[in-house]
């Protein structure tokens, strides 16, 4: 399906900054002491850091999970609030604001599929699923394709750790994973036009590397719905669209998926969506990102500066489109 329409998160890179300047919490302080001009900024970032938090998941008492300090930052951590509230989760709307919708969201229970090239489907409730899991924390940069860029304390566990409990045969060699779609909860889905459920994949060499992690938590606590809770993708080298909210369904297969922005458009949004400054977006830069929460437009890295992990996977790769 061609859409033709400018989707929420299709702006072009000097809108993108102004959104970002938009959220930073010095100007939101001055705007907030300024009076009326700032209804519309505080509806927007809540009224207050956990406003839209996730404290009283089944699974709170997992937190905080000890850090893995493989993972370094070459920046501050983000403060809280932003990627709490300026989020991304079509399934509730096409704004940034969805972090209230998304409070609609039943994730008890969470009932989760592995299925398709396995050894034997499994069902289990992802509350149980991750309680058998080894959490730890990792300190990530997260690149989105619109150019904006946070840094965020994930809690969960290595993609690795899923891939042994679910014991894929030998022959598959993709993950496809599919997000919850319920009419009944998602307002989003009314927008029959977008090819639901969300659906996302890795090749199974990819799911296997160390960098790719299954996310159950941030800030040292679980995940905010409006975040992907219960649990969700986090694939720090690749852009955003890739990293799946609120998954229902692992299908191992040996057939390449065809992602939900692929889907939508194929020329702009391809299946591997490596981050790369040099290959720009069709009607963007992707040279440089504006860094949530500051005034500093950094230059974007290859792999979003995780190239010593996942460069390898792509080397006899050349024919492919990495970077779309
Ligand atoms: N997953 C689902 N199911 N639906 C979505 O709309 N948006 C993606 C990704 N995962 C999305 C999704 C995009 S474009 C980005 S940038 C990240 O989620 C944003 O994650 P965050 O809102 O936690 O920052």
């Amino acid at each position: 399906m061609l859409i033709k329409s400018k989707r929420g998160w299709e702006i072009p890179e000097s809108q993108v900054a102004d959104e970002a300047t938009f959220l930073n919490r010095r100007q939101l302080m001055k705007g907030l002491a300024a009076g009326s001009i700032l209804a519309p900024m505080a509806g927007f970032l809540g009224s207050g850091t956990r406003a839209f938090g996730a404290d009283n998941a089944p699974t709170a008492d997992l937190y905080p999970a000890t850090r893995n300090e493989k993972f370094v930052l070459d920046r501050p951590i983000t403060e809280e609030k932003l990627p709490l509230n300026y989020v991304n989760f079509y399934e509730f709307g096409s704004s940034k604001n969805v972090a209230g919708p998304a409070q609609s969201l039943n994730i008890q229970p969470w009932q989760l599929k592995f299925d398709g090239m396995v050894e034997k489907e499994i069902t289990i409730d992802a509350h149980d699923l991750i309680r058998k899991m080894p959490l730890e924390e990792r300190l990530y940069r997260h690149r989105c394709v619109e150019a904006w860029s946070m840094a965020v304390p994930w809690t969960g566990f290595p993609m690795r750790a899923l891939l042994d409990f679910a014991k894929p045969l030998s022959s598959a060699k993709y993950v496809v994973m599919e997000t919850l779609a319920d009419k009944k909860t998602m307002p989003g889905l009314s927008a029959f036009w977008y090819p639901w459920p969300y659906i996302e994949g890795l090749t199974i060499d990819e799911a296997s590397n160390d960098l790719a992690f299954i996310g159950t938590g941030i800030y040292g606590k679980p995940m905010p719905k409006q975040n992907g809770a219960p649990i969700r993708l986090v694939t720090p080298w690749k852009y955003g669209f890739k990293s799946i909210k609120s998954i229902v369904r692992f299908t191992f297969t040996d057939e390449r998926p065809k992602s939900f922005w692929e889907e939508i458009q194929g020329s702009e949004y391809g299946f591997w969506a490596n981050v790369n400054p040099e290959v720009p977006h069709p009607r963007w830069s992707q040279a440089t990102e504006r860094v949530l929460g500051t005034d500093e437009r950094v230059p974007t890295q290859i792999f979003n500066g995780y190239g010593e992990f996942v460069a390898d996977l792509y080397k006899n790769k050349k024919g492919e489109k990495l970077f779309m």
